[in-house]
């Protein structure tokens, strides 16, 4: 008998078939695999394959008799450890968002109790559409987990962006990881148990026109390892997140965002929170007005001027808030020389309890920090300055988590207020 179960939702789009590879990994490592087919899902791949390789029956009629008399939808929705929506569709994304059931794949989500993991696919306007991020964010603040979507070359000729779906192995990872993980928040174990922490990673962009952006060469890779981290300590963790190629950590609520602006706005919407870490590279300037139209390359026009205007500044908004502020606030400072100095200048303008101050000059540590897989820190805080040696950035992450549990745990001792700064 197979230990695990889930139900796979496939939604209907190109990347249909990488389910049936999903199915075969899925049913290697003993999960076994319930599948629904939307009607689309059924013009891409035929439930006849899908039942082959799942070994089971495919469901795909909320009306169909048969099926309801011999298991139902209820019973579908409940008899499962986690449901898996690949591909999410922007259609399917929305009518979730929204509490509609109007067919079998809606009406399973909306009866279930269960966990659910999202790996959207879909054309990248329709992805950034304010439409799908607006119900994105619900989802996530539902509990729902995204995984991707990833960046790259679209079915489409001539169409690239977000909105690929993510690659096999990383869909496994993400369904292995919640699969291990029964319990998320307030009731789990670890140091972290109940404590809500927000991460804000990866770069952000900001629109020159529609085709062109402002941006920077953070790849996420920090800012999701912390998110990971804090997630395997117990905590409820909020990941606000620039465009990222890198799999969202499973288990982490993720707020999708592309600009400084909507960052802000994200952040917002997310506290309250006991912890804020503010590990994005966030564009310090945006263009004033970008142009509704692609800006055009001719001989009798002048070189474009782009003016810029200042992004809000996310860390300081939030460590000076006098409200609502987390109780503990942790910046980054990403810094090219005079790394200490510098970062101890952000940890006294910036308002932040602790600043993480990294050298992205790209010389010292292998592979450079921003973008690679490594990172050497120096922490500051009221208390001084720790260096810490060269480290993979979870292992700075798992470090970084292991002294929020120490500073937290501390204060729960000594029973401190909640909201005031911390030393
Ligand atoms: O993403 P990776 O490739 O893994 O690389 C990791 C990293 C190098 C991006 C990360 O370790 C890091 O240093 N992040 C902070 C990058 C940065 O923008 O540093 P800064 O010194 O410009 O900003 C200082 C702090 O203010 C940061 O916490 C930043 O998130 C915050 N900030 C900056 C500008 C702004 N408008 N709003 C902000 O909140």
């Amino acid at each position: 008998m197979e230990a695990k179960r889930i139900v796979l939702i496939m939604g209907g789009g190109i990347a249909a078939y990488k389910c049936l590879d999903l199915i075969r990994r899925l049913r290697e490592r003993g999960i076994g695999v319930r599948v629904v087919m939307t009607r689309a899902a059924q013009e891409f791949v035929t439930p006849l394959s899908v039942s082959a390789l799942s070994n089971e029956r495919v469901f795909t009629d909320l009306f169909d008799l048969d099926d309801e008399r011999e298991i139902g939808h209820i019973r579908l929705s409940r008899q499962c450890e986690l449901i898996v929506v690949a591909p999410a569709t922007a259609d399917l994304i929305a009518k979730a968002a929204n509490g509609l059931a109007n067919d079998l794949a809606s009406a399973v989500l909306l009866a279930s109790d269960k966990r659910i993991l999202m790996a959207p696919a879909m054309n990248p306007r329709m992805w950034l559409n304010p439409a799908t991020q607006r119900n994105v964010r619900q989802l996530s603040a539902d509990g729902v987990t995204f995984v991707g979507p990833a960046i790259g070359e679209m079915a489409e000729a001539g169409e690239a962006g977000q909105g690929r779906l993510v690659e096999v192995p990383d869909l496994v990872a993400a369904i292995e990881e919640l699969l291990s993980r029964p319990v998320v928040g307030a009731d789990a174990a670890g140091p972290l148990a109940g404590r809500h922490i927000v991460v804000t990673s990866g770069p952000t962009h900001e629109p020159i026109d529609p085709v062109r952006y402002i941006a920077n060469r953070s790849s996420g890779k920090q800012g999701h390892a912390i998110a990971a981290a804090a997630v395997a300590a117990g905590a409820q963790v909020t990941l606000i997140s620039g465009p990222v190629n890198v799999p969202a950590p499973a288990g982490a609520t993720v707020m999708p965002v592309e600009t400084a602006e909507q960052m802000l706005k994200a952040v917002r919407e997310a506290l309250p929170a006991d912890v804020g870490i503010f590990c994005a590279a966030v564009a310090d300037w945006r263009v004033a007005q970008p142009s509704s139209e692609k800006i055009k390359k001719s001989d009798d026009v002048q070189r474009p001027r782009l003016e810029l205007v200042e992004n809000p500044d996310i860390l300081k908004t939030i460590a000076q808030l006098d409200t609502g502020r987390p109780e503990l606030v942790i910046g980054f400072a990403a810094e090219t020389e005079s790394v200490v100095a510098y970062g101890s200048k952000k940890h006294q303008s910036k308002g932040a309890d602790w600043i993480v101050a990294n050298d992205v000059s790209g010389e010292g540590v292998s592979g450079g920090v921003m973008g690679g897989e490594r990172n050497r820190v120096h922490l500051i805080s009221g208390d001084g300055v720790e260096s810490w040696p060269e480290m993979s950035k979870r292992e700075v992450a798992d470090a970084l988590i292991a002294r929020v549990a120490e500073f937290l745990g501390e204060r729960k001792i000594t029973k401190q207020p909640k909201g005031g700064k911390a030393k």
